[in-house]
């Protein structure tokens, strides 16, 4: 089967303009093809000594798969701390490009593999390095704090990286030591922080282009309908949307949400991909996708990442066949970054212990 044919994403990029790029969808494993694509993928992880670390946004088939031989299904902050004390001397990561380089700044001795090296964020893209540097030079009284969503060179010349689970407690605890920061790129987890800490933010303009599009008009409407549902929401969606959540939390925070709050409907305003692990853990409870564009909505604001969707069965198989798809990051580089991301798991693992993914040890 051939591979369907490369889609063009846009997005806001730091200045306003419009940002373009590509996504292409992987060759889609046909139900006949999938038991011998997952022997042998199985086969070639054992032979490899690899573990295969994979983001809830990805493909069902991918998530259990990862749960199926060892390895876990998890939000960005657990992916990276699994990878780390995991002994396996290759790590596949099934995700986007941040999550593959985090893995190997934290493990440079190791290879780190990813079904398709084009698989972006548009975080990541609308914080250029230069730029983003310039920004701090610009304000040298603020500490700069950056998401995981950024790339090797920007966690570089950052003091601190956060994901979405830990951001409001390591802004909490620099806030109460009177510090003032600058954080990027995402302009909405940047506001929501900043309103539930209280804390001086100065924030770059970027969004995610998946949860940019939660319209809360719609999800007025949908909740309407639907008056017993809870909303679970991720905190990169507009304020408007947030405004609406029963709970906001990361991806693994939005799960046990779900399983906290007991509800029989909930409404997940995330990537859908989330879904899978959500009705394994909760069976006989409803889950529905919030609303995005409405009735104008085209495939690039339905709520699915379309980077995330470029891991398929058959690109990793080559992968692991060919060892193709290593991810490689400058050591001067890697070196400094290092620094801001292992802070953020030594002050995880004090202050969020309890962080875990999906079929992890
Ligand atoms: P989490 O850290 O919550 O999994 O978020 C990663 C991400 O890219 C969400 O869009
Ligand atoms: Fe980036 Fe959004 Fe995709 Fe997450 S869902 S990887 S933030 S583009």
């Amino acid at each position: 089967m051939a591979s369907p044919a490369p889609i063009q994403i846009r997005f806001e990029r730091f200045d306003g303009a419009l940002g373009i790029a590509p996504a292409s969808p992987p060759r889609v494993a046909s139900e006949a093809e999938k038991p011998a694509l997952l022997a042998r993928i199985t086969e070639r992880l054992k032979a490899l000594d690899a573990v295969l670390v994979a983001h809830y946004y990805v493909h069902p088939d991918l998530q259990d798969l990862a749960q199926a031989t060892g390895g876990t299904v998890a939000d960005s902050l657990e992916m990276a701390r699994f990878g780390n004390a995991h002994p396996a001397k290759t790590i596949v990561v099934a995700g986007v490009r941040f999550m593959g380089e985090t893995a190997k700044i934290l493990n440079p001795e190791k290879r780190v593999l990813m079904p398709d090296l084009a698989a972006e964020c548009s975080l990541d893209l609308a914080c250029p390095a230069d730029r983003f540097a310039a920004f701090c030079d610009a304000h040298p009284d603020r500490v700069p704090v950056v998401y995981a969503n950024t790339s090797a060179a920007v966690k570089a010349r950052a003091d601190w990286v956060v994901t979405s689970s830990i951001a409001e407690k390591i802004v909490a605890h620099l806030h109460a030591q009177g510090k003032k920061i600058l954080f990027a790129p995402d302009k909405h987890l940047g506001d929501y922080i900043r309103r539930v800490t209280g804390a001086d933010m100065l924030l770059w303009n970027a969004s995610c282009v998946v949860h940019e599009e939660f319209k809360a008009q719609q999800l007025e409407d949908m909740r309407r309908q639907h008056p017993g549902a809870k909303v679970l929401v991720h905190p990169e969606s507009p304020a408007s949307v947030i405004a609406m959540a029963d709970a906001v939390g990361s991806t693994t925070g939005i799960i046990q949400a779900a399983e906290r709050l007991k509800a029989t409907e909930y409404i997940v305003a995330t990537d859908g991909g989330i879904l899978h692990q959500m009705r394994k853990r909760l069976p006989g409870v409803t889950f529905i996708e919030a609303p995005t564009a409405g009735k104008g909505a085209t495939c690039q604001s339905c709520a699915h990442c379309p980077w995330m969707a470029m891991n398929g069965l058959h690109n990793l198989l080559d992968v692991l066949e060919t060892g193709r798809n290593e991810i490689q990051v400058d050591p001067a580089i890697g070196v400094r970054a290092r620094v801001s991301i292992q802070r953020m798991l030594d002050f995880a693992s004090t202050h969020l212990p309890q962080l875990k993914g999906s079929g992890d040890a």
